[in-house]
C-alpha cells in the first residue's frame, strides 16, 4: 500500500461530501412514498461505482427495490472479493428529536467524536460504511493497487428484511460468485480496540391483533363486563417471559447452542464497563435474563422484544373508552441453531393458546433470518486481521454482535463462501435512533483499511 494515508489526507474532504450527497436523499426502504427516492440513490450508487473504477455497472431490478451491482474484473486466475452493503436506510421518525433534519447532514463534533461526525439517517447504516468501500476502490484503481478481482451488491430491502434478495441471488449465482464476501454493516468495540464481529443473531418479526368486541364501546357502561383488548394483550405479552426474563414459549430454546464455560470466559476479557454502559444509556440499572451477563444477553442469548403497541385512544386529553382491537409488533432474535421458521410458529401456536375466549388474536409473521457464526481460523479472518494490525497497531477482537442481517446466513448457503463482517460504526453512533451519526476518523479508517484486506486476503490465498 504506497499511500494510502497520503491519498486519504489529499481528498478527505471530498470523500465527506460525497458522502454528504448520498446522505441527501431519503432512500427509506419501508415507506413507498419514497420510492422514486430508492431509484435516486440506486442510481447514485451506481454513478459512484463507476467513477470508482467499476467496468461493469448495473441497476437490477427485482420484484422489490432494485439491486446495484458493480464489478471490476483484473483476471480469472485471481480471487474475488465480492462486497455486500444496503443503501436503504430506517425511517427517520420520531422528526421532533433529531437536532437537525435527517436528511441535511451536518458535521458536528462529540466527545466520542472531536473530530467531526455526519449526522444523518443512513450516515452508519449503512451508506457511510458501504461508501467506504466505494472510496477503498477508488484508491486501488487509481493507484493500480487491486490486487484481484472486485464485485459490489449493493441492496435496497436490507432494513426491511431482504425480502427479495434471496431470489436475486438465486437467479444470479454465476455472476455473484467470489472467494470471500466483505460487509461493513455492524460495529467495533471503541476507536482503540479494534473488532472483527464474528456473529449475527438471527430474527422473527411478528405483529398480533387482538379484536374483542364488534366496535369501541363506552368504557362506563361496557368496563368490567367486556374483555379489553389492549388490558388482555398486555397480559398475554408479560405472560411471554417469567420472573427469570426467560422466555415461556414452550419449545423456545430446544436448539439454543450453549456456549461452553471456556467459551463464555473469553466472552468475558473483552474490554467492558458496566456503569459507563448505564451511564451513555441514563439508566439506573440492566435488565434481562438471570444467569447472564450485559454482553451475553446481548449477542449469545435469543430476546422477545416489543418494538411497538397500539389501540385505542391516544389523542389529547381523555375519552372513556373501551377499544375494540388492540396491536403489538414483536422481535424475538435468535441464536445458532434456532430455526426462525419454526419459532414463528411455536410463537403463533402459543400465542393463540394462551388468548381467553373473550377475545380473538391474529398472528401475523412478517420477515425473519437466521443466526450466523464465522469460525475465525479461515483467510478472511486471518486477512482482516492483519488489515486491522497495520491500520490500527492492534490485533482486533472476534466479537459476537446482537444484531441483525437476516442475508448473511443465505449467503454462506448459496454462495458457498466466507463472510467477513469489518464494521466501523460505534454502538453510540444511534442508528436506527434519531440523530444517528458516523464519526469522520471511522469513515477514513474504514477507507483505509479496506485495501489492506484485499492485498492480504490475495496473499494468503495464494498460499493457500
Ligand atoms: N446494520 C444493521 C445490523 C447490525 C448493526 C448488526 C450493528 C450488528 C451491529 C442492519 O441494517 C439492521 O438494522 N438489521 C435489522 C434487521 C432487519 C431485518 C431490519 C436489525 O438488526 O434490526
Ligand atoms: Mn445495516
Ligand atoms: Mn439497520
Amino acid at each position: 500500500m504506497k499511500d494510502i494515508k497520503g491519498y486519504i489526507e489529499e481528498n478527505k474532504d471530498r470523500f465527506v461530501h460525497e458522502l454528504i450527497d448520498l446522505l441527501k436523499i431519503p432512500s427509506i426502504s419501508a415507506d413507498s412514498n419514497y420510492k422514486k427516492d430508492m431509484l435516486k440513490t440506486a442510481e447514485a450508487v451506481k454513478q459512484k461505482l463507476q467513477d470508482a473504477g467499476c467496468d461493469l455497472v448495473e441497476i437490477c431490478e427485482t420484484p422489490g427495490h432494485p439491486v446495484v451491482y458493480g464489478e471490476r474484473i483484473i483476471s480469472k486466475d485471481l480471487p474475488t472479493v465480492l462486497v455486500y452493503g444496503h443503501y436503504d436506510v430506517q425511517p427517520p421518525d420520531p422528526l421532533n428529536l433529531w437536532e437537525n433534519p435527517p436528511f441535511e447532514p451536518v458535521i458536528k463534533n462529540t466527545k466520542i467524536h472531536p473530530e467531526g461526525a455526519i449526522f444523518a439517517r443512513g450516515a452508519c447504516d449503512d451508506k457511510g460504511q458501504m461508501y467506504m468501500h466505494v472510496k477503498a476502490l477508488e484508491y486501488m484503481t487509481k493507484n493500480n493497487e487491486l490486487p484481484c478481482n472486485v464485485k459490489f451488491m449493493i441492496e435496497g430491502e436490507e432494513e426491511v428484511g431482504s425480502e427479495h434478495l434471496g431470489w436475486f441471488i438465486e437467479q444470479n449465482k454465476e455472476k455473484l460468485a467470489n472467494d470471500v464476501i466483505l460487509i461493513s454493516d455492524t460495529g467495533m468495540i471503541s476507536k482503540e480496540t479494534p473488532s472483527i464481529t464474528t456473529g449475527l443473531r438471527g430474527l422473527s418479526y411478528i405483529e398480533v391483533e387482538v379484536t374483542g368486541p364488534n366496535r369501541d364501546l363506552h368504557s362506563g357502561l361496557y368496563g368490567g363486563a367486556v374483555g379489553n383488548p389492549i388490558n388482555i394483550l398486555s397480559k398475554m405479552i408479560a405472560s411471554l417471559t417469567d420472573e427469570n426474563n426467560h422466555i415461556t414459549i414452550p419449545g423456545f430454546y430446544d436448539k439454543v447452542e450453549e456456549l461452553s464455560e471456556e467459551e463464555r470466559k473469553k466472552m468475558a476479557e473483552a474490554p467492558y464497563n458496566e456503569e459507563e454502559y448505564k451511564d451513555k444509556l441514563k439508566i439506573n440499572d440492566v435488565y434481562g435474563e438471570a444467569g447472564y451477563s450485559t454482553l451475553e444477553r446481548a449477542s449469545i442469548r435469543p430476546t422477545l422484544d416489543v418494538n411497538g403497541i397500539w389501540g385505542g385512544y391516544i389523542g389529547e386529553g381523555a375519552k372513556t373508552v373501551l377499544p375494540a382491537k388492540a396491536f403489538a409488533k414483536i422481535s424475538m432474535r435468535l441464536v445458532p441453531d434456532q430455526d426462525w421458521k419454526e419459532i414463528t410458529q411455536l410463537f403463533k401456536k402459543h400465542f393463540e393458546a394462551i388468548a381467553p375466549k373473550a377475545v380473538t388474536v391474529e398472528v401475523k409473521p412478517h420477515h425473519g433470518g437466521y443466526a450466523y457464526v464465522t469460525p475465525i481460523d479461515n483467510v478472511g479472518f486471518k486477512a482482516a486481521s492483519k488489515a486491522y494490525e497495520e491500520t490500527f497497531g492492534q490485533t482486533p477482537i472476534p466479537q459476537r454482535s446482537g444484531g441483525s442481517i437476516p442475508i448473511v446466513s443465505l449467503f454462506e448457503k448459496e454462495l458457498k463462501s466466507k463472510i467477513i463482517l469489518m464494521g466501523f460504526g460505534l454502538d453510540t453512533d444511534a442508528i436506527h435512533s434519531p440523530n444517528e451519526h458516523f464519526g469522520i476518523w471511522n469513515y477514513l479508517k474504514g477507507i483505509e483499511t479496506i485495501p489492506w484486506f484485499y492485498k492480504y486476503f490475495t496473499e494468503l490465498k495464494k498460499e493457500e
